[in-house]
């Protein structure tokens, strides 16, 4: 009897947290899509009440069966928001060929984009050509971008006539998750030999960046490779909550400028087990960042990880809560180089 009211004790609270986590993702699915994410089902709370219930082993089964299912109905609104599955939008449906695919890239963004029940873009094992182009937010919901392919940029410069500091533009996308296995290449060659840096005779101009997030909240940038970007590999810039994780980002040695992963007036932002060679910062944290954690970082060739940046005088630029843990170091100029004094940092546990 006394494992049975343990039992009925058990199922209430399965199911109080069935109402609430889902509640939540009701009430603002922009919002708590991160914190769902990370607090996610608790199931450290679970084990006490499993050791009285599994006495009776029936009721102990019961319990696993209704355990897994609320772990895939928080799957399911995890992904969707609701219940109802996502539209698969696959680019090579809108014609993308590897010619010019700009176009078609912005036609199936916009449909997913529009989808109320949320998106997956597939871009299947090909290589794909896109000039300049920006995947516009916000969007009606949720949106994976999934990369198996190759997405190549366009190396005309002519083509980057009215922006010549981006290619491959987020702006304000909220809950939008970049993965795949597949490769993002800037072709940057074009732009390091054109760079005053590079051959002092010519003016200095400025080189597209190859990602960038603008204003966008609640992103993971997962499982791709990212290479010889124009000038910086990937920038976050003025968004929030971010997860990146398993990157691999490599450009030549004596590419100028290309920063690996630039962090700017973004919050909370978390950045695991990638590798990252460049001619440049592996990774570099300025203007306004706060809550930025960087670990497992294997960084080199390069100049290292570079935390608040020179000549800021203005107080609300201030880089604040940075930890760096875990970092590998090989072939960098510097290790971690902390640029302003106005930060409050930990870095722990470097190998060099
Ligand atoms: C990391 O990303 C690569 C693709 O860049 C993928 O092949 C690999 O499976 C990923 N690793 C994990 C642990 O997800």
């Amino acid at each position: 009897m006394a494992s049975r009211r343990a039992l009925v004790c058990s199922f209430f609270i399965i199911f109080v947290s069935i109402i609430s986590s889902y509640d939540g993702l009701q009430e603002d699915p922009l919002n708590n899509y991160l914190e769902e994410e990370a607090s996610g089902y608790d199931s450290r709370v679970y084990p006490s009440h499993y050791s009285t219930a599994h006495e009776d082993g029936e009721y102990f089964k019961n319990l696993v069966k209704l355990r897994s299912e609320v772990f895939s109905l928080q799957k399911v609104s995890k992904v969707g928001g609701k219940s109802t599955p996502v539209r698969t939008v696959n680019v090579r449906d809108f014609g993308a060929d590897g010619e010019d695919d700009t176009e078609k890239f912005e036609k199936a963004w916009k449909e997913a984009c529009s989808s109320s029940e949320g998106a997956n873009v597939v871009v299947p094992r090909y290589t794909y050509r896109l000039k300049p182009i920006t995947f516009q937010g916000p969007c009606k919901s949720k949106i994976t971008l999934q990369v198996n392919g190759v997405i190549e940029a366009s190396d005309d410069l002519s083509d980057y006539k009215e922006d010549g500091r981006h290619w491959l533009v987020f702006d304000r996308v909220q809950n939008l998750q970049v993965e795949g296995g597949g490769t993002i290449d800037g072709n940057g060659k074009i732009w390091w030999q054109n760079s005053c840096k590079v051959d002092k005779t010519l003016p200095c101009k400025d080189a597209p960046t190859a990602i960038t997030f603008y204003e966008s909240r609640n992103l993971v940038v997962k499982n791709l490779k990212i290479q010889n970007a124009q000038k910086m590999h990937v920038s976050f810039e003025k968004s929030k909550n971010v997860q990146v994780s398993n990157l691999t980002v490599t450009s030549p040695e004596g590419s100028p400028n290309t920063d690996g992963i630039h962090v700017t007036g973004t919050q909370n932002i978390q950045i695991t087990d990638s590798v990252i060679g460049t001619g440049d910062d592996c990774i570099s944290i300025v203007s306004g960042s706060k809550n930025v954690q960087a670990s497992d970082i294997t960084c080199g060739p390069g100049h290292g990880i570079s935390i608040g940046s020179l000549g800021v005088h203005n107080s609300k630029d201030y880089v604040s809560g940075v930890t760096v843990s875990g970092a590998k170091f090989s072939g960098t100029t510097n290790g971690v180089r902390i640029k302003t004094w106005q930060i409050k940092t930990t870095v722990t546990k470097m190998n060099y």
